[in-house]
């Protein structure tokens, strides 16, 4: 089976990229997974500053995900780039590098100094995190403050530039869009949903932050249809995410037009879930006579009606 996968100007071994924030720089995961097997990999978000992240507790089981307002804790860029990117840069695999800044300034000086370092084969633009107060999804749930910070990193960039945008905004195909005029070279689509648990009895938040963002299988439903609505408001490569468990899942988001997937809460739950879900995905092509992954890409027919199989 041919799984190579383009993802503009990236060349994948395969589509299945281990999503940011899931296993942080590398080593946490390194007796689990063998990275020569992975499309790629995506640090966890880095920050101009270190940040200590939420109050606890942080996360929260919920039916089919998880919730987390985890907040971004991390050593900042100068840790980053003394300890992590020499590590990441490592790893037999597509190697992405994640930031997110309060001011594009910011976001301005960790890409020139990523991409100057080097050892990342990309950056992905994180303006969608919905857990911290200055930054986050501000500039993700904006367009022309999307296309504007887009425009910025890409000046500086040596790198493709990849913006992951949220879902928590009225027309994400307007902030593609947007990311696409300020130059983005992949789309990753999408961050985690706002959402919020609470305890009746006592009447008090389950979360530290009171609200967090939800992910695993509970989004994915809600994930699919970001992800082809995204597909179909830009040129560029999309990357899927969000509640991807199967191989059967990771053909629907290519499907309806994801070049590549990322993988996040489902390595939570199961450390090797990457590779399991490759071995899932190829079953799946072969019993349904695909010689290659790219065959899978982009062929909904939503104009010939419902599907009768599942
Ligand atoms: C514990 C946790 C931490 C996360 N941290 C980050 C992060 O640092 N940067 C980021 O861009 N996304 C982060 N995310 C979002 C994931 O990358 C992904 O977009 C989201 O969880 C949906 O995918 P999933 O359902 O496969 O987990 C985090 C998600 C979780 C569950």
């Amino acid at each position: 089976m041919d799984l190579h996968t383009a993802l503009g100007p990236l060349q994948l071994r395969n589509p299945l990229i281990m999503a940011s924030g899931t296993f942080g720089y590398g080593w946490e995961f390194r007796d689990f997974l063998d990275y020569s097997r992975l499309g790629g990999v995506i640090a966890k978000t880095v920050t101009i500053r270190p940040r200590k992240g939420n109050p606890p507790p942080r996360t929260c089981e919920t039916a089919c995900g998880v919730l987390n307002s985890i907040g971004l804790p991390n050593g900042g860029i100068d840790e980053f780039l003394r300890v992590g990117l020499p590590y990441l840069s490592r790893l037999d695999t597509c190697r992405i590098a994640s930031i997110a800044g309060e001011t594009v300034d910011e976001f301005v000086e960790m890409a020139r100094r990523i991409s100057n370092q080097g050892g990342a084969d990309a950056i992905e633009v994180n303006i969608s995190c919905p857990n911290v107060k200055k930054g986050g999804m501000a500039f993700g749930a904006d367009a022309p403050a999307t296309e504007q910070v887009t425009r910025a990193v890409r000046a500086v960039c040596a790198v493709p530039v990849i913006v992951k945008l949220t879902p928590n905004v009225t027309s994400i195909g307007e902030i593609a869009a947007a990311a696409q005029a300020g130059g983005a070279d992949i789309i990753s689509a999408v961050n985690t949903f706002l959402g919020m648990a609470v305890s009746w009895p006592d009447a008090r938040p389950m979360l530290g932050n009171i609200v967090g963002g939800l992910s695993g299988p509970a989004i994915k439903p809600l994930a699919l249809r970001n992800v082809w609505e995204v597909a179909r408001s830009v040129d560029i490569p999309v990357m899927g995410v969000g509640g991807i468990v199967t191989g059967a899942d990771v053909l629907e988001f290519m499907t309806v037009g994801a070049r590549a997937v990322q993988i996040g809460t489902a390595s939570l739950v199961e450390p090797t879930a990457m590779e399991r879900i490759l071995s899932e995905m190829v079953a799946e092509l072969d019993e349904h006579g695909f010689s290659s992954a790219e065959q899978a890409l982009g062929r909904f027919k939503p104009s010939q009606g419902p599907s009768c199989c599942r």
